[in-house]
């Protein structure tokens, strides 16, 4: 029985990766130095509303509410999940984070006022249409490694050696 229980888990952890790397990218953390520059350049504010579109162990949703944001992460493979979710607990400002088991294309997020995502590319046509539909006017996106074909970017921070952020305005 426990083996059963223990092959459902290991089954259930793979799956879910790799429905994850189907859907939108495999998890491939954002290094703690691209989450400071992401901070930057997203300028998160206290109170804002931010959230992290595939938020893998939480990295970017944590420093983000240390900014004083409303942060969310939402997240499909399981392994970084459950990461993600009990790290939420020993966050002093873990009342402003809410990390979800949700499908990025099934949450609404009208509210956000900051947008990260760290995608491949295969998953830009349809996060275009989503963020065109659903963002406010003023909400700032900020992708990590792949600019938007198409849109105008507002600030490109890329040097040689290190991978591109690309900041846009609604
Ligand atoms: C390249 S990783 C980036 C992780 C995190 N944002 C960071 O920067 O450290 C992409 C993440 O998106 C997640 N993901 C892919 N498709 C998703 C979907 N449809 N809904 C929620 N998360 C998704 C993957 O599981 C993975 O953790």
């Amino acid at each position: 029985m426990l083996n059963l229980i223990v092959f459902i888990i290991i089954f259930l952890i793979f799956a879910t990766g790799a429905y994850a790397g189907f859907e939108g990218a495999p998890w491939v953390p954002t290094s703690r130095k691209n989450v400071k520059r992401f901070l930057k350049l997203a300028n998160v504010r206290k109170g804002e509303v931010v959230y992290d579109l595939g938020c893998g162990d939480g990295r970017v949703v944590f420093a983000a509410a240390e900014k004083g944001a409303v942060a969310r992460g939402l997240e499909i493979s399981l392994f970084p999940f459950i990461f993600a979710w009990f790290s939420r607990f020993f966050k002093k400002d873990k009342e402003r984070i809410k990390i979800s088991y949700k499908s990025i294309w099934k949450t609404d997020l009208s509210d956000a006022d900051v947008i990260y995502f760290f995608l491949l590319p295969v998953a830009y046509p349809r996060m275009k249409k989503k963020l065109e539909n659903e963002l406010k006017k003023g909400a700032r996106i900020v992708v990590c490694a792949w600019p938007i074909e198409g849109w105008e970017t507002a600030v490109t921070d890329k040097k040689e050696g290190e991978l591109g952020m690309y900041l846009y305005v609604n």
